[in-house]
């Protein structure tokens, strides 16, 4: 582990990005900050390697995420995995998370007042993560990450498989947009867009020598 990814408790003990991360969670777990903490079995902090530099993010967790705590283990995040391996990495080697923590009734779009109360989870782990790339699927995670690099954004269709070279939260970051893999489970069109989005994503982290300073 490199020396500048160590931070320290107020007592002198060493703090791995794995403990702040685990912090962070045990609040998202017990959040009651906006009204979606009523209608949750599990709130849903993220999952993947606290050391890789790589952030996929998605909107909100849907019924089985909900079931299990942990995103994209439902029907949609089958095809995450199966999208992942054009990637040559798999869900260990990235960080995956949402937007917004819990689940939306009936799995409605989230509201701007839940990202709003919401969203300071995910840029805390961001603070920790560091990330260089962040991958964002779909419209909302798109316009809020995009918004926070203070960039324009006027739909997924028009950003998706991009690189925006970007600076959220004083990192510099890559950030490319691409569709949910939700969309794909509708659209032969959009599944082969995806495809061919995932393909240029493993280029672009190969270029970096991503996902993890340790992985070659
Ligand atoms: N859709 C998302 O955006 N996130 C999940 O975790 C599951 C489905
Ligand atoms: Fe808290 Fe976010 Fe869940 Fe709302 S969605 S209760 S802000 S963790």
């Amino acid at each position: 582990m490199k020396n500048s990814k160590i931070k320290k408790s107020r007592d002198g003990s060493i703090l791995s990005n794995k403990n702040l991360l685990d912090a962070v969670a045990a609040e998202v777990v017990v959040c009651t900050k906006c009204d979606l903490w009523k209608g949750r079995v599990k709130a849903v902090p993220g999952v993947g390697s606290p050391e890789s530099r790589v952030l996929f993010i998605g909107e909100a967790p849907g019924q089985a995420e909900d079931l299990r705590g942990e995103p994209f283990v439902g029907a949609a995040g089958k095809l995450l995995d199966a999208l992942l391996v054009e990637t040559e990495f798999s869900r260990a080697d990235v960080f995956i998370t949402n937007i917004v923590k819990c689940r939306p009734p009936r799995n409605r779009e989230p509201k701007p007042h839940e990202i709003e109360t919401c969203t300071p989870y995910l840029n805390r782990q961001i603070n920790i993560i560091k990330p260089r790339f962040i991958v964002t699927l779909g419209n909302h995670s798109t316009a809020y990450i995009l918004s926070r690099a203070r960039l324009p954004f006027q739909s997924i269709t028009q950003e998706r498989g991009k690189v925006h070279e970007a600076s959220i939260l004083g990192l510099n970051v890559a950030v490319f947009p691409t569709f949910h893999p939700a969309a794909a489970l509708y659209s032969a069109q959009y599944k082969k867009q995806l495809e061919e989005d995932f393909h240029r994503i493993r280029d672009e982290l190969l270029k970096r020598g991503l996902p993890s300073p340790s992985i070659s």
